[in-house]
């Protein structure tokens, strides 16, 4: 599973380095097993048990924990990282005092790298996948289930957590972010963190911020406005900071205004640490970090995965008195007060199996909710088994699996890549891993009777032949992404269009379903009776896409990102791509080379706060699927909408099942914000998941957080709430509010 060579596009040379700054390294005293010192009264809070435990360190001591020590995944074992879990990044911790070591491991949809070490960790659905249920108990489920997952394997502390915003669908990570909306990405965020935290767990939010482009994520130079900034990427930050409370932030690689976000003081200091409160600690994206001084006194207070600036260019720096004692105790400050507050001290890391049959269930439970109904014309969907005689199954190797996202977010499936057994389950960076969940089993298993034929779904000609005649053709079709790359465009690839449009014609009950991290255009979109969006769907993917065909789970999935008819309507209709000085190092790259970074290449987010659907909407575009669309195999009625002034502005309404089957209805609420604010057509204020029966109403009240309604004022450098009239509508997706209302706010 050596992925190293490519890995985050740290250049090879500097990975050495990670591993082989060793000459540095502190004489380490044998590990306590337990902390018993005063900081272990539980009674007192996390800050005054860190502060306990600073006051017995010493310099050497302080200094270790502000860094890494290579990365155990890939590096010989030492006495260093021995104690670690060979995950992506491990700190010391303070062995003298029994503190433990922060054992780092990414999980962004599971646990990643199990496979190698021969254990099992469950792959759940895309981050994306999961979000387009809008449910944040089901983040809490997700976030608790990598947590135990995590525990079991012996870390303490998660990577996970990514909350950049989809400004560009082409972003080749937006499988393991939240959608487009900082609302409903902050809030699913924050509930992920909660869930991961609960199972003595350092929680992490990332990228800290603005990576929201892979393609020269090192060096790009993002300008933006400070409103823009705050009102949009940020704002989904701030809420995953203030409901989550993360004990970590990841900063990222990115420039953000001519400064590296890793010493970015507006960024760490100014808006996360003083504005928002944030009293954990900043971690460095892998080999994000560019300095010692200028970082430390921007906020930073961990390097990862080494210790090219944390170590010795820190200690010579506090020695000549260029960073001051206070700045370093603030740092192992922060560090411990996480480790306290997030249970890692009070509960040692203790391994145990882990539970695949409960991961499974899990998986596909939060699969069924965020599948997307895009398309059901004359209710060809569900399916029903006792009609059909013939099936035809149709490409993306759905007869053995589906396929996950890549880069470091990669789960191991159990036995390898579906397709391709690699050994030992590892997997390989760059490389399609397709897990072994088989939809046509899982077809065949729904429809006992039927004859099923399996077609590669290579040729058109081939797959038209296959369809034809058949009482349903199901085709599948993918697109892969993994981090390290961006989509050149939204096409699906391996001539897919043509297959869809060949199939389709050959045969009027189609239905195509998608496993894609991104949107994806849709040539073909008229042709076919039904389209499904399964995301990337985890380990038992094939059994929740099998529910929903068949209709034992009614979708109820919304997107989470906007569906655009073609890039020409994005806000950059052609991603801008680094110029070669600034697209890595090439193994040619020194330390020192790395200090200064590679050289800025700009990129204006000149759309500022028009993200996703605000661009749609304030550009008058029309796309192929909205934000907040999905359907049902049930239909539901909006009536009676009540808006309510307050601390709070109350949105009371009723939803009505008016349709044949039990269902799910995510009701929207937006908001239209008066003139002076000049802001977008409408901005999504609040959201919340309807259980209803046939024919059952209930009535539903949520309250509206005045930041949600507030502009950020540069000026005042805070929220500002304008005095005027705001409009409110709801509905069940951002083009289709039928519900009309306003209140006045002074
Ligand atoms: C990614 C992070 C990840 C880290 C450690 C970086 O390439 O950007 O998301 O946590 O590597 O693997």
């Amino acid at each position: 599973m050596k992925h190293t060579a490519l890995h985050a596009g740290i250049p090879v040379i500097l990975l050495l380095t990670f591993a082989c700054l060793t000459r540095f390294a502190i004489a380490q005293p044998p590990q306590k097993p337990h902390p018993t010192g005063p900081w272990m009264n539980t009674s007192l809070s996390p800050d005054e048990r860190a502060d306990l435990v600073v006051k017995e360190m010493t310099v050497d001591e302080k200094v270790a924990l502000l860094h890494g020590v290579g990365m155990p995944t890939d590096d010989p074992v030492t006495p260093e990282n021995a104690p670690s879990n060979r995950g992506v990044g491990y700190a010391v911790g303070v062995p003298r005092l029994g503190i433990p070591g922060i054992d780092m491991s990414d999980a962004a949809y599971g646990v990643r790298s199990s496979g190698v070490n021969g254990r099992y960790s469950t792959a759940l659905p895309a981050n994306v996948a999961a979000a387009s249920s809008w449910d944040p108990d089901a983040a809490y489920e997700y976030g608790a289930l990598i947590g135990r997952e995590l525990r079991a394997q012996g870390f303490n502390m998660t990577l996970g957590g990514g909350a950049n915003l989809t400004r560009d669908p082409r972003n080749g990570r937006t499988f393991e972010y939240l959608g487009e909306d900082p609302v409903l990405a902050g809030t699913l965020v924050a509930r992920l963190i909660q869930g991961t935290q609960s199972q003595n767990v350092i929680g992490d939010l990332k990228h800290y911020a603005l990576n929201d482009q892979e393609s020269g994520r090192n060096a790009v130079d993002i300008t933006i406005s400070k409103r823009a900034a705050r009102e949009s990427d940020l704002l989904a930050f701030e809420i995953g900071v203030e409901k989550g409370q993360p004990g970590a932030v990841m900063c990222s690689y990115n420039r953000v205004n001519g400064d590296f976000a890793c010493e970015n003081k507006w960024l760490l200091t100014d808006v996360l640490k003083k504005t928002w409160k944030f009293p954990g600690f900043v971690v460095s994206d892998w080999g994000g970090t560019h300095s010692d001084v200028k970082a430390s006194a921007a906020g930073l207070d961990n390097e990862q995965p080494g210790r090219f600036f944390y170590e010795k260019k820190f200690k010579d720096a506090l020695d000549a008195g260029k960073i001051p004692q206070s700045e370093l105790d603030d740092h192992v400050h922060r560090i411990l007060r996480s480790m306290f507050a997030d249970g890692v001290i009070d509960h040692p890391r203790q391994r145990s199996v882990i539970d695949p049959f409960a991961g499974f269930e899990t998986a596909r439970k939060i699969e069924e909710s965020g599948i997307v109904l895009l398309k059901n014309e004359k209710a060809a969907l569900p399916l029903s088994a006792a009609k059909l005689k013939t099936i035809a199954v149709i490409g993306s190797h759905s007869d053995v699996g589906m396929i996950s996202g890549g880069g470091s977010a990669q789960v191991d499936p159990i036995g390898g890549n579906a397709i391709k057994p690699a050994g030992q389950g590892a997997t390989h960076w760059m490389e399609e891993i397709w897990f072994p969940t088989s939809p046509l089993k899982a077809i065949q298993a729904r429809a006992p009777h039927a004859t099923v034929k399996y077609d590669a779904g290579t040729d058109p000609v081939a797959a038209a032949a296959a369809a034809k005649g058949a009482d349903v053709a199901i085709v599948f079709a993918y697109r892969w992404a993994s981090e390290g790359m961006d989509l050149k465009d939204l096409t699906l690839p391996h001539n897919q269009d043509a297959i869809i449009s060949a199939v389709a014609e050959a045969n009027p009950h189609t239905i195509v379903v998608l496993e894609t991290g991104n949107p994806v255009t849709m040539p073909w979109v008229d042709k076919p009776a039904a389209i499904l969006e399964a995301w990337f769907a985890g380990s038992d993917g094939a059994n929740a896409v099998g529910n929903v065909l068949f209709g034992t789970v009614n979708p109820s999935g919304k997107l989470v990102n906007t569906f655009p008819r073609s890039e020409a309507d994005l806000p950059h209709p052609t991603l801008k791509m680094p110029p070669p000085a600034s697209s890595g190092f090439d193994g040619a790259a020194t330390p020192e080379k790395w200090a200064a970074g590679l050289p800025p290449f700009p990129v204006a987010y000149d759309e500022g706060v028009k993200v996703g659907y605000k661009w749609y909407d304030a550009e008058n575009k029309k796309p192929l699927f909205p934000f907040g669309f999905g359907l049902s195999y049930t239909t539901y009625r909006y009536s009676g909408l009540q808006v309510t002034p307050g601390e709070k502005v109350k949105v009371m309404f009723t939803v009505a099942n008016t349709g044949p089957r039990e269902g799910t209805e995510i009701a929207e609420v937006y908001a239209s914000l008066p003139a002076a604010a000049q802001e977008p057509p409408k901005r999504l204020v609040a959201f919340t998941r309807v259980k209803l029966n046939p024919g059952e109403k209930k009535s539903v009240t949520v309250e509206i957080e005045p930041k949600y309604l507030s502009i950020f004022d540069e000026q005042k450098d805070d929220w500002s709430l304008l005095p005027g009239e705001y409009g409110i509508m709801v509905g069940g997706s951002s083009d289709n509010l039928t519900l009309k209302g306003s209140v006045n706010l002074k």
